[in-house]
């Protein structure tokens, strides 16, 4: 039996040395950037065109490390809260607001039991945020319970093809299977945090069990041009050409969902 606090505890100590190492640094770049793009690869939005017109939508971003998601949103209209467990990349993504001149709220909580009231937001998202990092028993019926009916959960994660293609000691993913995909979707790499990857049957069950629908599965390969990330070493350029590196999930909460049991 795992103890979630101990989860947390892990989860935030390897989230602030990240922090250190790479995303402080990073997070300029990323609140810089004009186009509103997906993952370890760029993927453009305007290719995929899964968030439509999200000007005036209230947006709430789950484990939003130094929250470029959010600042990109509110350059198109929207009003972002973003929420992250770890005050390292709350820290950076400050600073970045003074920066750029691009303010809104910043909450340090944990996006399984976040401290805001139900029905507040119409959109929900999640980049390698709460989506990766928190139990999805836990994190889907939280956002189902802060979304208003009708809203959408947008969320990108490892696809399942490189989480099972990837080394049990880690490294970037190889051209066949190395781990199951059978078992429970909590996963720690030697050395890394605490990750969740449930298989596609399981997303749309914990889904629609909170409530939503699954509008779509966008499956994401590295672009043309793209590069093998600097930092983070999952999938090279060339193995995420040939297969899907990360699962871009669209899904929507019909009205009459059932509610979270900290819901009203
Ligand atoms: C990969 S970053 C996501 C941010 C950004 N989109 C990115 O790709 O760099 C993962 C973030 O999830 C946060 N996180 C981990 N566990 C969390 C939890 N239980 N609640 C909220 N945020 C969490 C970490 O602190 C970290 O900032």
């Amino acid at each position: 039996m795992t103890d979630p606090s101990s989860d947390l505890a892990v989860n935030r100590a390897v989230w602030t040395v990240i922090n250190e190492e790479f995303t402080d640094e990073r997070a300029h770049d990323a609140w810089a950037a004009r186009d509103f793009t997906w993952g370890l690869f760029g993927v453009p939005e305007r290719d995929l065109g899964v968030l439509g017109d999200v000007a005036d939508l209230d947006v709430i971003e789950l484990g939003c490390g130094t929250a470029y998601v959010s600042a990109w949103l509110a350059r198109l209209g929207a009003r972002p809260v973003a929420v992250d467990l770890t005050p390292a990349q709350l820290d950076t993504a400050r600073r970045c607001q003074e920066l750029f001149g691009i303010t809104f709220a910043l909450i340090e909580a944990n996006a399984e039991e976040v401290p805001l009231p139900d029905d507040s937001f119409d959109l929900a998202i999640s980049e390698y945020g709460a989506c990766v990092w928190c139990d999805p028993e836990r994190w889907v019926p939280e956002t189902a319970r802060l979304l208003r009916p009708g809203g959408r959960l947008v969320f990108l994660t490892n696809s399942v093809q490189v989480t099972t293609c990837v080394p049990e000691q880690g490294g970037y993913a190889e051209d066949r299977l190395l781990r199951p995909q059978r078992g429970p979707a909590r996963v720690q790499w030697p050395g890394g945090g605490i990750e969740f990857h449930p298989s596609h049957g399981e997303w749309i069950r914990v889904l629609a069990e909170s409530g939503f629908v699954v509008e779509a599965l966008h499956e994401l390969y590295a672009p043309d041009h793209a590069k093998t990330p600097a930092y983070y070493d999952i999938a090279t350029a060339e193995w995420a050409r040939k297969w899907p590196v990360e699962d871009l999930w669209v899904a929507r909460l019909t009205s009459g969902s059932p509610r979270s049991s900290t819901g009203t």
